[in-house]
């Protein structure tokens, strides 16, 4: 090979390597994260007189400027400084000189790291937080107006018992609550400093890692320096999280898809959430919904990727953590956008009273109401209710009717048991009242849920 051939593999091998070894043309996802930490740290080491006042204050000022030239587009993020860090220490050398170069005394890029992608997540949980919180807020608000809505409650997608509609949205809000409540816990779980870690062990110089966690807004500096710079628990969480806050996301997706079937029709999209066929004029497809549940998928997968890239890890940090950052940014932004959306989506939604009521009455919801009057009032054992139950359900569809709708002749003639049975029985076939009548604490009766909308009002007030 030609010493001219040569050079050019050496060189393509080069940028090759460089490519595949940077991380900055993801990392810089973390440019503003990186200066308040650089910030931080440079003001910890001054008060420590590590560094000058002067010092200080030119690198301070150096890192602003950084920053704006990130934020104006003018800063050139190029493979050649590998990561983010790299690349702002030396634009700020470039800015500032010698007192640039001083700014990663007593500091890893491993703490680094470390910090920049906590401070990151921590930030991240608390807007998932927000979101979350209003979310919940529209269900509540949805259900505060449907609460003698009927629908029909189902178990294995068939017809079970009636409930009202507003119970059925209280129970999403449940699920985003406990969602709330884990962002909620691995935040204070998670808000410990790594900055100062060093590569590994600490660092010989006279810090005070108490100082730049406090400006920082951490708890407290983490306890432990190695397991510090190598942990990636914190991002393993919000991913967990994300990923169980999506699974909600699109179990109410596909309710929605479900719901606003033409065999449903038991609510509306909004047409700005609802998109057209490209071949059949007559459709509103409901797309949203529908990729709202696709998108599940992908922040299962960056769950479970960043768990298996952390399995085999030694102690302390080792390259593959590199890894770890945009699945994380890219569950973050999933969740953030479907949370906006879904939320929408919700308060436009047109809920369809009539159709969701008339279905009620197929499928003989109330079937369990009159195996329990018959238990309640004639003091029969529960299996027998079930089998004379049986024949009003056979009766009322020999009849083509729901057995809510069956008159009192009709119950009587069904078994020869019910056959003097009283009037009272009709009432326990009324949809409404067999709604009504599960008043058991957190059932589905009007009282019940408008005690669970005012528990939740008031735990909305107090987050
Ligand atoms: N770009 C790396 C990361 O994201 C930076 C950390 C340290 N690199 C190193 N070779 N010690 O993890």
């Amino acid at each position: 090979m030609s010493n001219k051939s040569n050079q050019i593999l050496k060189n393509t091998n080069a940028q090759i390597l460089d490519e595949f070894n940077a991380s900055i043309m993801f990392d810089k996802e973390l440019y503003a994260q990186d200066i308040k930490g650089s910030i931080a740290h440079s003001q910890m080491l001054c008060e420590q007189g590590i560094l000058t006042k002067e010092e200080q204050e030119a690198i301070e000022k150096g890192l602003l400027q950084v920053k704006d030239e990130i934020e104006s587009g003018e800063f050139k993020f190029s493979l050649a400084f590998e990561d983010i860090h790299m690349a702002v220490e030396s634009r700020l050398t470039e800015i500032v000189g010698e007192p640039g170069k001083k700014l990663h005394t007593a500091r890893s890029r491993n703490d680094q790291v470390a910090t920049d992608f906590r401070l990151y997540v921590q930030e991240k949980t608390l807007s998932i937080k927000k979101q979350l919180k209003e979310l919940i807020s529209t269900f509540i608000t949805v259900a505060n107006k449907h609460t003698t809505t009927l629908i029909p409650g189902m178990t294995h997608l068939q017809h079970a018992q009636p409930l009202n509609f507003g119970f059925h949205m209280l129970a999403y809000a449940n699920m985003f609550k406990r969602d709330f409540e884990r962002f909620e816990s691995s935040y204070k779980r998670n808000n410990f400093s790594p900055l100062g870690s060093a590569a590994l062990a600490g660092t010989p110089h006279n810090i005070n890692r108490f100082s730049s966690s406090e400006k920082l807004g951490f708890e407290a500096p983490s306890s432990n320096t190695m397991d510090s710079v190598s942990d990636r628990d914190f991002a393993l969480e919000i991913l967990f999280n994300i990923s169980t806050c999506m699974m909600h996301v699109s179990r109410i997706s596909e309710e929605l898809v479900t719901w606003s079937s033409y065999e449903f029709q038991f609510v509306k999209m909004s047409d700005e959430y609802a998109t057209t066929s490209s071949i059949m004029p007559q459709k509103k497809n409901p797309d949203v919904p529908e990729l709202l549940r696709g998108k599940t998928g992908r922040v299962y997968g960056n769950l479970i990727s960043l768990l298996t890239v952390m399995k085999g890890l030694p102690l302390a940090y080792n390259k593959d953590t590199q890894e770890d950052k945009e699945g994380v940014f890219d569950s973050v932004k999933t969740v953030e956008i479907s949370l906006k959306i879904l939320n929408e989506v919700i308060k436009t939604m047109i809920v369809n009273v009539d159709k969701m009521e008339s279905a009620c009455k197929i499928g003989h919801l109330t079937a369990t109401d009159l195996a329990d009057f018959l238990v309640q009032k004639q003091n029969m054992p529960f299996r027998t209710a079930y089998y004379i139950t049986k024949d009003v359900v056979a009766c009322a569809n020999s009849l083509n009717k729901d057995i809510s709708e069956l008159t009192l002749d009709e119950i009587r003639g069904a078994n020869s048991e019910l056959k003097d049975i009283s009037e009272e029985i009709t009432m326990y076939l009324d949809l409404r009242n067999s709604m009504n009548s599960r008043n058991s604490f957190g059932g589905t009766s009007t009282i019940q849920t408008v005690e669970q909308i005012k528990a939740f009002e008031n735990w909305l007030e107090k987050i």
